[in-house]
C-alpha cells in the first residue's frame, strides 16, 4: 500500500563511540556553542560524570557557564521555570543536558522559556512554539542543545517531543515542535557506566515500547519502521546483556544506539505512540509509577487488545519475527505469543509485573482511565480504544 500521509524528520546529529564525551566541546562548537549551561540531576552529578563533561567541553575551547542540577525524576513545570531562570542568570548561549528523559526534557523546554519567555503551558501541544509569521511561518530557533543520555530508554536526545508533569492538574503535558530537536546527541557507553540494573531494565523496556508502538501506530511510516526494526534487532540481544552484566560496555553502547533509534518513528515530527504510553502517562501523573516500569506492565495487555485488529496483528507478526517470538498462526495467536514473549522478558529482567505492586489501588482506576483517554497517544493507537477498554486493560494489569 502507499500511505495517504506521513511526515518524517530526523535532524539531530548523532555522534556515537567510546570516549566521545571527551570530544563533546569539539563537536558542540560545530553547532555554534561557546558558553553552555549544563543541566543534570544530583545523582548523576554524584557519579563524577559532570567533571568529564566539563573537561570535554573545555578541551574543545568551550567555557561552561554554570550547572543546574535540580531536576527530579519526573520534572515539573516549576523545575523547567527554575532551569530557564538559571540560563538567564548564567547568560549561556547554549545548553548541554546530561541525564535521562526528565533532564533532557527539562532542558528542551527551559530552552524555549529562556529564548521566548512565557510559561510551559503556553507551549503545550504540537507546533505551539513561536513562529516568524504567526502559526504558518518557520519556527523561531532556540539555543543549540547537546544531549548526553545516561539511560538507554527515552530517546529524547533525538526527538522533537518533551513530557513535563503539571503537578497541580496531575497530567503529563506533551510538547512537540521542530526547534525542540536537539542539535547534537553524544552516545558514549561511559555515560551509562553507573546505571543501576533495575533502571537499565525499566528504561530499556521504555525503548522497546517506543519501537513496538512506533512500528504499529496510525502514524507509522516506512522510514519509521526501518528505524524501529533496527532498534528491536539490537535490543533482542543487548537489553538482557546490558541489564544482567552492567560491565558489558558493548551491550551498553548498543542499547544507547537502540534507544536512540527506537524513538524515531514515534517522535519524528509527530508524537505518535499508542495506548501503552497513554496508560503509562496517566499512571505516572497520578501515582508516580516510573515511566519504563509502567510501560513494561502495560505493554503485553495492549498488544493482546490491539491484535484484535487484523492490520495491527500483521505488524505484530513482523515485530515477533525480529524479536524471535513465535510469529505463525492467526492474528490473535501472534498477539498472544508476542505478549507472552514480552512478559517472559520482563520477568527475566526482574521488573514488577502488576500495577498493585507499584502503588496503584483498584479505586484509582476511573481517574487513570480519564487520564489515558485525554492523552494524545490515544489518538494514534492503531485500534480505536474507549473508556471501557481502558478500564478492562487497567484491571487486567492491576
Ligand atoms: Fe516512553
Amino acid at each position: 500500500m502507499f500511505k495517504d500521509y506521513f511526515q518524517f524528520a530526523h535532524p539531530t546529529r548523532v555522534v556515537a563511540g567510546r570516549e566521545m564525551i571527551g570530544a563533546l566541546g569539539f563537536e558542540f562548537a560545530k553547532e555554534g556553542a561557546k558558553r553552555p549551561l549544563i543541566v543534570t540531576d544530583e545523582v548523576i552529578r554524584g557519579t563524577g560524570l559532570i567533571e568529564k563533561v566539563e573537561a570535554g567541553l573545555r578541551d574543545g575551547g568551550l567555557e561552561p557557564a554554570g550547572i543546574f542540577d535540580d531536576v527530579p525524576q519526573d520534572s515539573g513545570t516549576g523545575v523547567v521555570e527554575a532551569c530557564a531562570q538559571a540560563a538567564r542568570e548564567a547568560e549561556c548561549d547554549s545548553i548541554v543536558a546530561v541525564g535521562g528523559g526528565s533532564v533532557m526534557d527539562t532542558a528542551k523546554v527551559a530552552n524555549a522559556l529562556y529564548v521566548h519567555g512565557r510559561t510551559v503551558l503556553d507551549y503545550e501541544g504540537i507546533y505551539q512554539l513561536p513562529r516568524a509569521d504567526g502559526y504558518e511561518g518557520a519556527p523561531l530557533p532556540l539555543k543549540p542543545l547537546a544531549c548526553v543520555p545516561t539511560t538507554c530508554g527515552t530517546g529524547s536526545e533525538v526527538s522533537f517531543g518533551a513530557v513535563i508533569l503539571d503537578s497541580e492538574q496531575h497530567v503529563k503535558l506533551t510538547l512537540g515542535d521542530f526547534p525542540l530537536f536537539p542539535s547534537l546527541a553524544i552516545l558514549d557507553p561511559e555515560s551509562t557506566r553507573t546505571l543501576p540494573p533495575q533502571i537499565a531494565a525499566a528504561t530499556g523496556m521504555d525503548a522497546m515500547t517506543h519501537a513496538i508502538e512506533g512500528y504499529t501506530s496510525t502514524e507509522w511510516s516506512p522510514h519509521g519502521q526501518a528505524f524501529a526494526a533496527g532498534a528491536l534487532g539490537l535490543m533482542r540481544e543487548n537489553l538482557p546483556r546490558a541489564v544482567q552484566t552492567p560491565t558489558d560496555e558493548e551491550a551498553r553502547g548498543n542499547m544507547l544506539v537502540a534507544a536512540c533509534m527506537a524513538i524515531v518513528p514515534g517522535a519524528a515530527a509527530s508524537v505518535a505512540l499508542g495506548a501503552v504510553h497513554s496508560m503509562s502517562h496517566s499512571a505516572g501523573a497520578h501515582h508516580r509509577v516510573p515511566h519504563g516500569v509502567a510501560n513494561s506492565i502495560h505493554l503485553p495487555h495492549v498488544i493482546r487488545f490491539n491484535a484484535g485488529d487484523d492490520d495491527t496483528a500483521e505488524r505484530y507478526r513482523d515485530v515477533a519475527e525480529i524479536l524471535g517470538a513465535e510469529s505463525a498462526g492467526s492474528g490473535e495467536e501472534v498477539g498472544e505469543a508476542l505478549a507472552a514473549w514480552v512478559t517472559e522478558l520482563t520477568v527475566s529482567l526482574e521488573l514488577p509485573q502488576r500495577l498493585s505492586e507499584v502503588g496503584v489501588p483498584e479505586a484509582g482506576i476511573p481517574e487513570l482511565v480519564d487520564g489515558a483517554m485525554g492523552d494524545g497517544c490515544t489518538l494514534t493507537n492503531p485500534r480505536e480504544i474507549a473508556d471501557e477498554d481502558y478500564s478492562r486493560l487497567y484491571a487486567a494489569a492491576l
